[in-house]
């Protein structure tokens, strides 16, 4: 069953600055044919904003704004206020103001673990839609977990052009290939066309550009990207260069330690912003979804685990 909606609302339009566009290589490339390969490049549809089920969404145990008492709401507040104080979105003035200026701000997040079914695309899905509804912060979620995409399926929306189309041709417009939600400032960016060496093209000048140019389109938007596991790829690891902060989920009483170790080792040369949570922990009769989120310190041996008592930071 598919959730779009055939209502009348204007999609995300796009607001690439010219000088961030990608330079094309060929620049023997006569000005006449250079023209029409502009003509050419292919039209993003219009998609029509998107309707979430939020009852079917709730059954699956994930994030909906009409219970704003329930015990995710009350995790995922404590994990978004966190992680937005990591990246300097909560901070005053001059920080804040840091934030604002394209180039500064940590507006990119990957979603990342070991390795699959401990809960990315939960929480991927979850922290989106979180901030979007609940603190109506812009946010796009993006997924880049090209193998094994799952948040389409997961929000019912139809298949359709995305991440790996953009990685494939710059000259299609990221912000034209979102969904856009009709109840919140969240657009969605799917996987798009299945492409079998997600690898090689995540590592490439024009990946590179994309992200930059995500970033950039609007400096107070939140991205999140649900990013393949560690240990599965190199995926993530190539992903984690452009991320201004990576939240890694461990699955709590089932991802190895040692698993953990070895995938946060390949993670932080590469990017030190590392944020852990453990998903599924148990805690009190009721249980929990996020038991623990902590900044992952270097200098300690073992991942720090204390639990998020979501009340006392307001
Ligand atoms: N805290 C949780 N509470 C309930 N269900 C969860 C939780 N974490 C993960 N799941 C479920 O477990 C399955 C695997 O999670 P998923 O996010 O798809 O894993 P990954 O993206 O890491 O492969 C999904 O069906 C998801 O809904
Ligand atoms: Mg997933």
């Amino acid at each position: 069953m598919s959730l779009i909606e055939k209502a009348g609302a204007t999609v995300l339009k796009g607001s690439f600055d010219k000088k961030d566009a990608p330079k094309t290589k060929n620049k023997k490339k006569p000005v006449a044919l250079a023209a029409a390969a502009e003509a050419e490049a292919p039209a993003p549809p219009e998609r029509e904003p998107f309707d979430l089920d939020f009852a079917a969404l709730s059954k699956e145990g994930i994030y909906s704004p009409e219970d704003r008492s329930s015990q995710l709401a009350l995790e995922l507040r404590a994990v978004k206020r966190r992680l937005l104080r990591r990246i300097g979105y909560l901070r005053a003035s001059a920080e804040r103001q840091a934030f604002r200026t394209p180039g500064k701000q940590r507006n990119l997040i990957l979603v990342t673990s070991t390795r699959a079914g401990e809960g990315k695309t939960f929480t991927a899905i979850n922290l989106a839609l979180s901030l979007a509804f609940e603190d109506q912060i812009e946010t796009l979620l993006v997924d880049a977990d090209l193998a094994r995409p799952k948040v389409r399926e997961r929000l019912a929306l139809p298949a359709a052009p995305g991440l790996a189309d953009r990685l494939l041709d710059p000259r299609r417009d990221v912000e034209a290939m979102g969904w856009r939600s009709n109840a919140a400032p969240l657009s969605v960016l799917p996987e798009g066309d299945r492409f079998d060496r997600p690898a090689d093209i995540f590592a490439s000048q024009k990946a590179q550009e994309m992200w930059t140019d995500i970033a950039r389109a609007n400096p107070n938007r939140l991205v999140i990207i649900d990013a393949p596991p560690v240990l599965a790829a190199t995926d993530a690891v190539i992903l984690a260069k452009y991320a201004d902060e990576i939240v890694f989920v461990v699955e709590a009483n089932s991802t190895p330690e040692a698993a953990v170790a070895a995938a946060v080792d390949e993670l932080i040369d590469i990017n030190p912003n590392i944020s852990l949570m453990l998903n599924r922990c148990q805690i009190g009769a009721g249980g929990a979804h996020y038991g623990s989120y902590e900044y992952y310190d270097r200098s300690e041996a073992a991942p720090a685990s204390a639990a998020a008592t979501p009340s006392s930071e307001g």
